[in-house]
């Protein structure tokens, strides 16, 4: 049997590919307007970076990493040994956590500095159950801002993910921003315990999950989509009636910059997330065409004790990532289809073996010169050499003739007027060129 691709991957054909590179090229052009600098970081981290960095309670770091394992550990392992947690690694569930790890590690923010403007692009992998949106190797573009817990940097950054998704082509109609504050570490932990009070007092409602998650991470029953604790859910204290003051201020700031931007956003005091390190600002981006749990196609947030989590000094953060699968089903979703990728400018057409050679030579030619070319590979005859020019949307075709080539010259044919023209072979680069 044919082997396929794992389950919860998928390939980017050509077409997509080239618009997931179009997609990134976008992001680095509306994004470094912006500030913000290209960083690559490995796709493979240590397992205890997620642990510290992304919470060992939430559904990623407990139950959908992918742990990797080389041959000669895993030997060690089941020979009963013990590995060491520099052993002990992951593919990467998100971006954050790899770029503040590469932030502390080379010190990218140094004391007094102005904060680094870090985006990424690349493979994420989490062991999720496959279905439409939800992916267990999927792409994302994301940025990091460290070192500034100045309002304006969120702000900033939720107004540039707008501007991106305008950019390639998701509606403003077509989604809806949703934010929250998450309060900090002054006013989180009397706010957890309010919640997990109430989920105490309803337990007998609570689905099974959320009764773990009540003494676990309470918060998290808000995101349950099970009916009953939904509705529970609505009724719960809400954290934005809870804030301390500095992070009231910090969110009112926030709210204040995105009106004065005329960006329109819903503030829902439930939108907590799923990665522990959320201090203060949360957002996420939604698509309205889906209503089911895979609508989100970006989010983020402030993420201000992240740094001293994995061991560098006290270094403010704010990011999101985009989950470009999504933003290619919500594109599809309006009508969008991949840009055709037959490119080819000239098609140099030949009829036996010393024309081919000539074919060959000249197509590589027009390829120095900076533009597309292309020969026949499978002994085709004219005609079928016509209909495949045809299909890469040739502009020219030079015709190398066996007759016209033993007078040194050659046709070219403008497929657009249809007219041809015979040129003498030396001069068939220059009257190509001019052509195109
Ligand atoms: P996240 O919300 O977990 O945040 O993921 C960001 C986006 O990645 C989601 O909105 C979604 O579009 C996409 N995504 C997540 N999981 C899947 C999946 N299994 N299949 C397909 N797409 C998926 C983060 O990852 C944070 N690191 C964002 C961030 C950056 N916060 C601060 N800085």
């Amino acid at each position: 049997m044919a082997i396929k691709a794992p389950e919860g991957t998928r390939d980017l054909l050509p077409e997509e590919a080239s618009f997931w590179s179009a997609f990134v090229e976008r992001a680095h052009s509306i994004f470094g307007n912006y500030g913000y600098e290209p960083i690559d970081t490995p796709i493979i981290e240590q397992t205890e970076l997620f642990v510290r960095g992304i919470g060992e309670a939430t559904d990623v770091v407990s139950k959908e990493m992918f742990t990797a394992i080389s041959g000669e550990n895993l030997k060690r392992l089941l020979e009963g040994e013990k590995l060491r947690a520099k052993s002990r690694l992951s593919l990467r569930p998100e971006g954050t956590a790899g770029v503040v790890r590469a932030a502390v590690q080379h010190d990218l923010v140094p004391q007094g500095a102005p904060p680094a403007k870090l985006m990424y692009a690349g493979p994420m992998f989490r062991a999720e159950r496959p279905q439409r949106g939800r992916q267990r190797q999927f792409n994302q573009v994301g940025v990091e801002c460290l070192g500034a817990e100045d309002p304006t940097i969120d702000a900033e950054a939720i107004i540039m993910l707008m501007r991106f998704f305008d950019a390639v082509g998701i509606k403003p109609e077509s989604i809806r921003l949703l934010l929250n504050s998450m309060g900090c570490e002054a006013c989180r932990p009397a706010y957890r315990e309010l919640v997990h009070s109430y989920l105490e007092e309803h337990q007998d409602e609570l689905c099974e999950t959320c009764r773990i998650r009540m003494e676990m991470n309470p918060l998290r029953a808000f995101d349950c989509k099970v009916e009953t604790c939904a509705a529970l859910m609505e009724n719960a204290p809400k954290i934005t009636d809870h804030l301390c003051e500095g992070c009231a201020k910090h969110y009112g700031h926030v709210k204040e910059l995105l009106d004065m931007a005329g960006i329109a956003y819903s503030e829902d005091p439930s939108l907590v997330r799923g990665l522990d390190y959320y201090t203060r600002t949360v957002f996420e981006v939604q698509a309205v065409s889906s209503d089911s749990a895979q609508n989100a196609i970006g989010g983020g947030g402030r993420y201000d004790k992240l740094a001293e989590e994995v061991g560098g000094r006290p270094t403010p953060g704010f990011g999101f990532a985009i989950g470009y699968d999504r933003c290619v089903l919500t594109l599809q979703d309006q009508g969008f289809a991949f840009p055709a990728q037959n490119h080819c400018d000239v098609f140099c057409a030949s009829m036996d073996d010393e024309t081919h050679l000539q074919a060959f030579h000249l197509a590589q030619m027009i390829r120095d010169n900076g533009c597309s070319a292309e020969i026949d590979h499978q002994s085709r005859s004219l005609k079928s050499q016509f209909k495949l020019a045809d299909k890469l949307g040739a502009r020219l075709v030079v015709i190398i003739g066996p007759e016209e080539f033993a007078q040194g010259l050659v046709k070219v044919r403008n497929m657009d007027s249809h007219e041809e023209q015979l040129v003498a072979i030396q001069e068939a680069l220059v009257y190509i060129m001019e052509q195109l």
